[in-house]
Parts: structure tokens; sequence; C-alpha cells
């Protein structure tokens, strides 16, 4: 086998009341060099090793097996994966879907599948259980989907997207998706779920007529998750006000958070340094829409 670089874009979902159905991909990446060996290992970073096993109890490593069996393979050849990691752990920039993703397209390469990306996406939601990370990382963009446990839709976005600035403004601190779920009511009234769903609905039509102002608007008029999970993110409405003065269009909790994400349509390097220095408690990321998403190239790889 020839050694082969598998590269994964970070993904920030929901966009506020796009829950569980719309992510964009951006530009952070995980990397992972696979060449062949006796048995399968992770060779993870050493920042990362408390989180990310390296065995086979590694979640690439499960959605690799996983895939190979969905399509009658019972095994995946050996291989000796190194990770480079750009994306941080658990504080939703969708570190858990670059590693779905990451297996798939491991298991791709290994056995020769030929997958279409719609193959790969439903293979990734059956692992997931909701689209908005994984469908970005697989086809780059802005993907609003929808996912019923069998069939998935969806509709992916790219125009104007490169020339806006998605700030991510990261917590020093971890938070669990399950934790940051199980603060959701378990249902909302007719009334206030058909309010949320125009909010939704507005914000996509906002992204489609690249209408930067309106669609930061409807990212902040969320009813779906945001007011829930705000309680988790103490410092929320000093990063809101931040960013406001430097004239970001919206603020989001990325995914389950805790990170923030501000879109800006205009920014500039003095921008991000002040944004930094009055908020010097966080991690900034400038980032750009990743427009290509999962995407595979020849190695010539020194293990260590
Ligand atoms: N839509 C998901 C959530 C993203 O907000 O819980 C994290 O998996």
């Amino acid at each position: 086998m020839r050694p082969f670089r598998v590269h994964i874009p970070a993904t920030s979902a929901n966009l506020g009341p796009g829950f569980d159905s719309i992510g964009i991909a951006l530009s952070k990446y995980v990397t992972l060099e696979c060449t062949a060996s006796e048995e399968w290992h992770f060779i993870v970073p050493e920042k990362d090793q408390p989180y990310i096993p390296s065995g086979k109890e590694n979640l690439i490593y499960k959605s690799a097996i996983y895939t190979a069996q969905s399509q009658g393979h019972s095994s995946l050849p050996p291989c000796a994966v190194k990770l480079s990691n750009d994306v941080p752990i658990a504080r939703g920039l969708g570190s858990s879907s670059t590693a779905v993703v990451g297996g798939i397209e491991l298991a791709d390469h290994l056995l020769q599948l030929n997958l279409t990306d719609f193959e790969k996406l439903k293979i990734a939601c059956a692992i997931e259980g909701h689209p908005d990370n994984v469908a970005p990382a697989i086809y780059g963009g802005i993907m609003i989907a929808s996912y019923d446990g069998g069939e998935v839709d969806f509709v992916r976005f790219t125009e104007g997207l490169e020339n806006l600035t998605w700030l991510a403004i990261v917590p020093d601190f971890h938070l669990e998706t399950e934790k940051a779920r199980q603060l959701l009511p378990r249902e909302l009234p007719y009334k206030q779920a058909v309010h949320a769903s125009g909010t939704a609905n507005v914000l996509v039509a906002a992204l489609a007529q690249q209408n930067w102002e309106l669609a930061g608007k409807m990212m902040m008029h969320d009813e779906w998750h945001q007011p829930y999970r705000k309680q988790l993110i103490p410092g929320f409405d000093d990063v809101l006000k931040t960013v406001d003065q430097f004239g970001a269009s919206g603020l989001y909790i990325s995914g389950a958070g805790p990170t923030m994400v501000a879109l800006f349509d205009q920014f500039s390097d003095s921008a991000f340094e002040k944004i930094e220095s009055q908020l010097p408690e966080y991690k900034h990321f400038s980032l750009r829409a990743d427009l290509v998403g999962v995407h595979t190239e020849p190695a010539s790889i020194s293990q260590q």
C-alpha cells in the first residue's frame, strides 16, 4: 500500500437556529498520515493523548471498520496513522466529526470502495446521528441537511463565502455534547416552535442571498438551543459586546459550545488584535470557509 494523507476540515454547526441541520466547514484541519503496519495504531500528538486513544477504540478506527462492514468487508488492512490535529477537542468545532469522516475516508481508500460523497454522508449520519457537522466536513462549504434516521436530503451553499471571516473565540474549558444536550427542553410549545422555525427559514434565505447582516441577526435569535446553553458559557454576553463593537454581523454558539463564532463580512488584522487584547482569556482563530471538504493525497512519510 502506498502511504497517503487525509485532510479533514473543522466544522461549526447550528449557526444559531439551524440546530442539528446546518453547518459550515472551516479552515482548521486534522491530518491523518497513513502507512501499512503490522497492526492498527494511532500516533497521537502529546497534547491530545489524554483524549484520543491510540488503539482500536479510537473513533477513527471505529468509523473505518463500520464503513468497511457496511460495504461487506469484515476487516481492514492494518495501518499506522499519524495524527496532526489543529482542531481543539470538545470545544464545538467538530473534532469528533473529523474522526468519523476521517475513518470513512480511510476505509474508502484502503479498500478502494470508491464511495461517492453522498454515500459517505449516509454512513456518517448513521454513525453520528445528525448531519450538521459531518456533512460540511465531507463536502466543504455550508451544508443544510435533514436526516430522519434513514434518508438524508441537503442543499450546499458556497457562493460569497470566500469573503467572510468566521472568528472562533474558544474558552479554556471542554464541553461534552452530551452534557450540552441534556440542558435542552424535551418539548417546545407549538407557537414557539413555529416562530423558531421561521427564524431558521430566514437564516437559510439570508445565506442564500448573501445577506450577511440578516443572517447574523437570525443567528442571534435562535430559540432551539442557545438560550439554554448560554448558561454554560459565562462570558457569552461580554464576547457579544466586544465583537459588536468591531462590526460583527452576528455571534452564535458553535455546535454544542463552548466556542463562540462571530461572523464578519469585513475584518482586519488590527480588529483581530484588538479583540484578542480585550478578551485575553480566550483563544482566537480567524477562519475562512473551507470549500473543499475531506480530501486524500499520496504521501511519502517517515513514521516516528
Ligand atoms: N447540533 C449538535 C448540537 C452539534 O448542537 O448538539 C454537536 O454535535
